[in-house]
């Protein structure tokens, strides 16, 4: 791999201007009114495969947004990689909030990435992280080094729940045949302590509607004498967490694996500082689940979020009213090995059995997914471990995560392969939020560890 690292630093400035140039289109798969956007954003993204020197580069089309696919088989007896990556990205509001236009990408030095960081909004998740795999493949080709097969599989729906994909897949099977997935849209612990993520929570989203009397009312006339929806629902989502911050739904935990105390014990050695992280947060301290660390709770157990809340008057100065309605939505992630369709039942149930007389309650699901583990003792994972270690001169942590790619459960049970999760983001890289950025040298090491990934990975299969 000696000619490809050279072709990397050899690459450097302009591998970095073209994921600007990518991350100009704003491809917000969310709102309709960017669907031209979107479409562009897999065209540049075909485009750049077939230039790095991909064979059979296809836009796919579904019944929402393209997958782009492409592949370079070079022979069949060699191990295939299926990268897998998303081009689309989330909306960025709020946008007063930046600092700099979330289309506009500018590079800026920060505390964490002295070198400086590529703010703009998909810059970690995942346009920066996806064309990693672009530039490394690239890199492979043209130094005449790529030791196995390689297939992509890049998407622009992960950001609105896969649901294109997944059909995708499960009538791909063929064409999507590989040997391990391998995926760049998670995070590591930090710099200098490199990790590899080895589960992913699950999902379950809902939104609910609780209705009071049939219009708006003068809150004095009618103040104390009929239920408020907003009162209500606030008090039913109040009554969802126990005294030990437990989610109250009956049999939410049922299938909950426990880790046990030794996994437990090896979870704790990751190196985390309570008070970096408050400091970061600018908060007092943590909250959360009695009997469990802050690791912990963040990653092997399940939580439970209301993500929006809404309802009466929020405009200017005072009206007195009591709305005739009051919406919230609610974010369950999972754990293995709840399922999110059980569990929506359970919160759909639940929900409706403790509303009070007088009002009327509606439960909506939205997208969900399903948890994933990933083993350490498989060949990908061994092989990426080699890969870090190789690129950052330090062995990888496994570490648990606690965000969702409901994708990789999907790829277990369809094509009954394992993903390897190998992510250079940070968690204070903002993704989600305003001012998201990417470090340049999380970019380049990214580059630079995943040909060293299909070196072991090859090498490993034999
Ligand atoms: N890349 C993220 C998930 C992620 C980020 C996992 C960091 C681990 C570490 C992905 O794009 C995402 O945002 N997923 C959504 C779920 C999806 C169904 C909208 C999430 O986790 O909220
Ligand atoms: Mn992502
Ligand atoms: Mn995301």
């Amino acid at each position: 791999m000696k000619n490809t690292q050279l072709y990397i630093s050899e690459n450097k400035e302009r591998f970095v201007n073209e994921l600007i140039d990518l991350l100009k289109i704003p491809s917000i798969s969310a709102d309709k009114a960017y669907a031209k956007e979107v479409v562009k954003t897999a065209e540049q993204v075909s485009q750049s495969l077939k230039n790095a020197g991909a064979d059979a580069v296809e836009i796919c089309e579904t019944a929402g947004y393209p997958i782009v696919y492409a592949h370079k088989l070079i022979d069949p007896k060699l191990p295939t990689v299926l990268v897998y990556g998303h081009y689309d990205v989330q909306p960025a509001d709020p946008i007063e909030l930046w600092t700099n236009p979330p289309f506009e990408p500018i590079i800026k030095k920060t505390e964490i990435h002295p070198e400086g960081a590529i703010f703009a909004r998909g810059a970690c998740d995942d346009k920066g992280q996806m064309f990693m795999h672009v530039k490394a493949f690239e890199a492979m080709m043209s130094s005449n080094e790529l030791p196995c097969n390689v297939k992509f599989m890049i998407e622009g729906e992960e950001e609105v729940g896969s649901e294109n994909l997944g059909l995708f897949v499960k009538n791909n099977k063929e064409k999507l045949s590989a040997d391990v997935i391998l995926v760049s849209d998670t995070g590591m612990l930090a710099n200098d302590v490199p990790s590899i993520t080895t589960g992913l929570r699950g999902l379950s989203y809902v939104e609910v509607e609780v209705t009071g009397p049939n219009r708006d009312l003068h809150s004095g006339l009618y103040g104390g004498c009929v239920a408020n929806p907003i009162n209500i629902l606030n008090k039913m989502i109040a009554s969802l967490h126990d005294e030990k911050n437990q989610i109250t739904i009956p049999n939410f935990y049922d299938d909950v694996v426990e880790l046990t105390k030794e996994e437990r014990a090896e979870m704790a050695k990751a190196p985390f500082s309570i008070e970096a992280y408050c400091k970061a947060l600018d908060i007092e301290s943590v909250y959360g689940e009695e009997s469990y660390s802050t690791m912990e709770r963040g990653s092997i157990r399940p939580t439970l979020d209301v993500n929006g809340i809404w309802g009466g008057y929020t405009g200017e100065g005072a009206k007195t009213v009591i709305a005739s309605k009051a919406y919230a939505k609610i974010s369950m992630r999972l754990v293995p090995n709840q399922d999110p369709h059980r569990i929506t039942e359970l919160f759909k149930n639940h929900f409706e059995s403790i509303a009070p007389k007088g009002t009327r309650v509606k439960v909506t699901p939205h997208h969900g997914g399903e948890p994933a583990v990933t083993p350490i003792d498989s060949i990908g994972y061994k092989a990426a471990s080699k890969a870090y270690e190789q690129a950052f001169g330090k062995k990888p942590i496994p570490v648990r995560s606690g965000g969702s790619i409901p994708i990789v459960a999907m790829f277990e049970k369809e094509l009954g392969l394992k993903t390897v999760l190998m992510g250079f983001g940070l968690d204070s890289d903002a993704i989600h939020s305003p001012n998201e950025h990417y470090g340049l040298f999380n970019y380049y090491k990214g580059i630079e560890t995943i040909p060293y990934f299909y070196h072991h990975f090859t090498e490993m299969s034999k």
